[in-house]
């Protein structure tokens, strides 16, 4: 008697203590943790479903970098988050962590912690850093913006800012979109900007070098909207980076950011003639912020994720027949997460992970080609 109590007492117990650490295990959605906390090495891939099936196991063979943009607040508080991006993604790009007001919100104050929080966590999980970006017209700060600089004192804060952050991610971050959006809205010359007023259109130039000069191994590469198939816009980005080219300039690449959308598809024939022209001059593409919107009145549901997984096949599978088109990033990892909503506040649906973090008809349409597609 006395022995099947205490065989009953150790099985209850054993129960209690299981129960209690998957309770502990699973329930990591939101779960709060500490900066110090999230050292990366918290998060060992061992942690992770060993599913063959992944996008990153998948397109490895492709040699193909699969990435998203990452928010750092969610990496440093969301568990859920830190898996299934470890679990999918090869690639990470931070979403705001390295643009120049978040690295240089006070003049010669560099704030780091953030951005190598992402660094970490990417050498933790055998991930590239996609570093995004060094010269853009956007997320300035003030104390950039505010003062009116003569054209030798906005190019020694370029250089500097250029130089000492290209310097301290050197080696860490593999590539880096060095000069972001400069091309303007109608597609046939520069976009009017700080740095245009400042130092001319000679300021793009500066900047691939300067990055070169900083770390000659990191691969640059310009970076724009709407320029992904043939039009005014893609052709004038395709005459400025050929004129880099011809001019010796360290540009490795050209990124096509690619936010699209159901009620327009890309036309798949051009992007694919984009790339082979780029290709042509020596130049690598990026698919570099890939998101779909789904534009909520449209259809029913089912139509509009079905809709939306064909594009992003299509995308893929161009990229896929083009050995110059290394990489394949989306702009967020799930839909509640994107910037469609938060900062424009549009109810939309466009990525790879719903609001749960369940794989959605896209992620599968990418996985299915992936496996069917020979490398
Ligand atoms: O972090 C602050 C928060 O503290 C504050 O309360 C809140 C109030 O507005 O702002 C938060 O910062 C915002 C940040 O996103 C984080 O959500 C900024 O205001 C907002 O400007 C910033 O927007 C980013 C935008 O670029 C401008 O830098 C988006 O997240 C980001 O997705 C977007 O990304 C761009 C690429 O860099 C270039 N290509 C287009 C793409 C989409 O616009």
């Amino acid at each position: 008697m006395k022995r099947i109590a205490l065989f009953l007492g150790l099985a209850l117990i054993t129960l209690i203590l299981s129960i209690l650490f998957s309770f502990c295990f699973f329930s990591n959605k939101n779960d709060i943790t500490s900066r110090a906390s999230i050292s990366p090495n918290n998060i060992s891939l061992s942690t992770l479903q060993q599913s063959t099936q992944t996008l990153r196991r998948l397109a490895q063979p492709h040699n193909l970098i699969v990435g998203a943009a990452v928010l750092t607040d969610r990496l440093q508080t969301d568990r859920t988050y830190q898996r299934l991006l470890a679990q999918e993604f090869s690639g990470i790009t931070p979403e705001n962590a390295m643009k120049f007001k978040a690295l240089q919100p006070e003049r010669n104050r560099y704030t780091f912690e953030d951005a190598d929080m992402l660094t970490a966590f990417a050498q933790n999980h055998r991930m590239q850093i996609h570093g995004h970006t060094l010269v853009w017209y956007r997320s300035l700060p003030d104390w950039l913006t505010e003062t009116q600089w003569n054209s030798a004192q906005l190019e020694s804060i370029l250089r500097q800012h250029i130089k000492t952050v290209v310097g301290h991610f050197r080696g860490k971050v593999q590539s880096w979109d060095v000069v972001n959006e400069a091309i303007d809205e109608e597609g046939r010359s520069f976009r009017d900007n700080l740095w245009l007023r400042g130092l001319g259109s000679r300021y793009i130039e500066l900047a691939f070098r300067w990055a070169h000069e900083a770390d000659p191994d990191a691969r640059l590469f310009y970076n724009d909207y709407n320029g992904e198939l043939l039009n005014a816009k893609s052709n004038t980005i395709y005459q400025m980076v050929k004129r880099l080219k011809q001019k010796n300039v360290p540009i490795h690449g050209v990124g096509l950011q690619m936010h699209t959308s159901i009620n327009n598809p890309p036309d798949y024939r051009a992007l694919a003639a984009n790339i082979q022209r780029l290709a042509d001059l020596g130049l690598a593409v990026r698919i570099t912020e890939m998101d779909v919107r789904t534009e909520r009145r449209f259809s029913s549901k089912a139509d509009r994720l079905a809709r939306q997984a064909q594009i992003y096949r299509s995308v893929m599978s161009v990229c896929l027949q083009d050995e110059n088109c290394e990489a394949f990033s989306t702009w967020g990892v799930a839909d509640h997460l994107s910037w469609l909503r938060l900062m424009m506040d549009r109810n939309d649906e466009p990525l790879l992970f719903d609001k749960q973090y369940q794989p959605k008809p896209a992620y599968r349409s990418l996985v299915e080609l992936l496996r069917s597609t020979p490398s």
